[in-house]
């Protein structure tokens, strides 16, 4: 265990279990003149930035990625991080050559770039050349919107952040090594699916592997924001006519006493705080006017920050979210969510979704749905869907990827998932259609993984104290016709979500119909159901795989969820078809997880219409 102590500086923004987490996850990085920092940015895609996207050469380092790894599982710093170039002719030196490898679109998979690296789950080299003015007094950070899974980076050979987790932002400072002129960054990234990783190794979701989001470079002044958080303010209960609003501003490496500006002139809301010796600048001012925001009006208000030289406007909704006994409160009022789950894959093209576009037709199909809400599984999507439900006014759940079973018993995977948990939160915290953060899916009902998600739970309280906290549980025993969920985890959720699979996984489409269930007295959305169905292939209702079948069962089903008193929504698994390594029938999955009401090429299913009727009409559930 290195001792804290000499690593402060770049760990001190970082809360102490995160920074444990960084150490014992031996993150730390070789000392090169300053310390590396590494963070997550607030903002960053409201701020002014030089995109790198675009065509970066790469090279495999087939497994045992020799050029990544020392024999001793270290990472090697000295091999592609130096972009060095063969003597073709003369001494015999390097043997690998970015200038001429071929290039891959950045942000994009590689699975679906390069038909050979389809399904190649191993390290592979990005590189690029950029160019860079640094101008004195400002700091830079190479800004990297998800890489999956593990990712090193160089910039002009020097190792500037390491990354563990394929689903968050990370911001890697590179202050110390830009020069002006040109300069070079380098990624190793290791899609390799780990035991002790989160995931784990068997997920029913493609691995799309590779640097999967946009890669920027922002420069900021020295002492610059890097986290903010700004809600109204969330009382013991809802207070109609409620217009304060409170929260944060962290300005990094500002002295104690720099005045910090919150201004939304339309809500007209102004307030200049200082911040104390930690940065943090706490503020809370009384709006004059302001108008919440919900699915029904989903509005944003342009929210202004300054300090020093930085300054940063943000999009932000205020809402109340809260639970109430079996209800969910939306700004004191009962509501039901009318939603689908979906995975990160674009629709159509394939692939993992992080275009304009992709995020469009997805939310496009929420629309023609008449649904009000959106399960992202199992991971946090692109920031692009977050942002635009706040603008569609389309509420979520957001989740963190324990994805049925990981190593519960490890300390060290507990470190991992409380900094990617914090990374959610941290890049999300300001979205209003964020209703509900998840800490795990179908997870073993058993004390090591009860104790360890009570305690996640808990820390997702401690980050944020004004959204319920949820899980999706498979543990209901369902025996007959009684379905019991007997599991002291959800003791510890303010909102359940239940899957279960009747009629399709077990037992006959009809059990459902006298089917009684024993439920906690708390909201319970039922968070995945569903059957299979191939566009196009038709038949009797009992004939599986065929579209009628996939109705059949989910009538029976939401004529089963709408006698469930406790149950405040609906979620169907899922909205598309999406690619899945464990779905091999060939001709009805062919690779494909085909419980969709969509295929995955955007043909609606019969099952798609049904619940859009359903939405439209709110003839399931009710909000209390
Ligand atoms: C599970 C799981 C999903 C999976 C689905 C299915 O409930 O949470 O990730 O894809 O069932 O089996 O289709």
């Amino acid at each position: 265990m290195i001792e804290p102590s000499n690593r402060s500086t770049a760990l001190r923004l970082i809360p102490r279990n995160i920074a444990t987490a960084f150490i014992c996850l031996g993150l730390m990085l070789p000392a090169f003149g300053q310390q590396p920092f590494q963070t997550l940015l607030v903002g960053v895609d409201h701020r002014t930035v030089t995109s790198l996207n675009g065509d970066w050469h790469y090279l495999v380092d087939q497994s045992p990625a020799h050029a990544l790894y020392t024999r001793n599982g270290a990472i090697n710093d000295k091999s592609y991080a130096m972009n060095d170039h063969p003597n073709i002719v003369g001494k015999h030196n390097e043997e690998y050559d970015f200038s001429n490898a071929p290039t891959l679109k950045v942000p994009g998979d590689w699975n679906t770039q390069v038909p050979q690296l389809f399904n190649y789950e191993g390290v592979l080299w990005y590189q690029r050349d950029f160019d860079a003015q640094p101008k004195a007094g400002t700091r830079t950070f190479l800004h990297i919107g998800a890489a999956n899974y593990r990712s090193h980076v160089w910039v002009n050979q020097k190792r500037v952040c390491d990354h563990e987790g394929g689903y968050s932002p990370f911001d890697c400072e590179v202050t110390a090594v830009l020069h002006a002129g040109s300069n070079f960054v380098v990624i190793a990234v290791d899609a390799a699916r780990l035991i002790d990783g989160i995931p784990s190794v068997g997920i029913d979701w493609f691995n799309y592997s590779g640097i999967t989001r946009d890669v920027s470079l922002v420069t900021v002044p020295e002492a610059f924001i890097d986290d903010y958080d700004i809600h109204l303010a969330h009382g013991l209960r809802f207070e109609p006519g409620n217009t304060e609003l409170t929260g944060y501003v962290h300005v990094l490496d500002a002295p104690a006493g720099t005045s910090v500006t919150v201004d939304i002139p339309e809500a007209g809301a102004k307030a200049t705080v200082k911040t104390n010796a930690e940065g943090n600048a706490p503020f809370s001012v009384k709006a004059t006017k302001l108008i919440l925001w919900s699915p029904e009006s989903p509005k944003l208000y342009k929210v202004s920050l300054a300090s020093g030289d930085d300054k940063l406007t943000d999009d932000i909704g205020f809402r109340d979210i809260r639970v109430d006994g079996t209800r969910i409160l939306l700004n004191g009022k009962a509501i039901f969510l009318q939603g689908a789950n979906m995975h990160a894959e674009a629709p159509i093209r394939g692939g993992r979704a992080n275009t304009d576009q992709d995020v469009a037709t997805i939310f496009s199909y929420l629309k023609d749905l008449n649904a009000n809400f959106v399960r992202l599984c199992h991971y946090p999507h692109d920031e692009r869907m977050t942002r635009t439900a706040d603008r569609d006014g389309i509420m979520v759940w957001s989740e963190i990827p324990n994805w049925q079973g990981i190593s519960f018993d490890k300390p060290e995977v507990y470190a991992k998932d409380v900094v990617m948990l914090n990374e959610m939160i941290r890049r999300d915290r300001n979205k209003a259609s964020v209703i509900l953060w998840s800490v795990s899916n179908e997870t073993p009902n058993n004390p090591t993984r009860t104790k360890f998600l009570i305690n996640l739970a808990n820390e997702a309280r401690r980050l944020d104290s004004t959204r319920p906290i949820t899980s999706a549980l498979n543990s209901a025993h369902i025996e007959g016709s009684t379905a019991t969920l007997n599991d002291p985890f959800a003791d510890a959720l303010d909102v359940i979500g239940i899957n279960e699979y009747i009629g399709w996984y077990s037992g006959a489409p009809e059990d459902a119909d006298t089917m009684q269930w024993t439920l906690p007295q708390k909201p319970i959305l039922m968070s995945e159901f569903g059957a299979e169905a191939k566009y196009g292939n038709h038949g009797a209702t009992d004939q599986r795989w065929t579209e009628e079948q996939q109705v059949y069962v989910l009538q029976h089903q939401l004529a089963m969820l709408n006698k469930i008193p406790q149950v405040r929504g609906t979620i169907p698994w899922i909205l598309m078809d999406f690619r899945s390594p464990t779905r091999n029938i060939p001709k009805l999955q062919d690779g494909y997880n085909r419980k969709g009401l969509i295929s995955e090429d955007g043909k609606k299913k019969q099952a798609f219409e049904l619940f859009q009727k359903v939405y439209k009409e709110h003839s399931v559930g009710k909000a209390e």
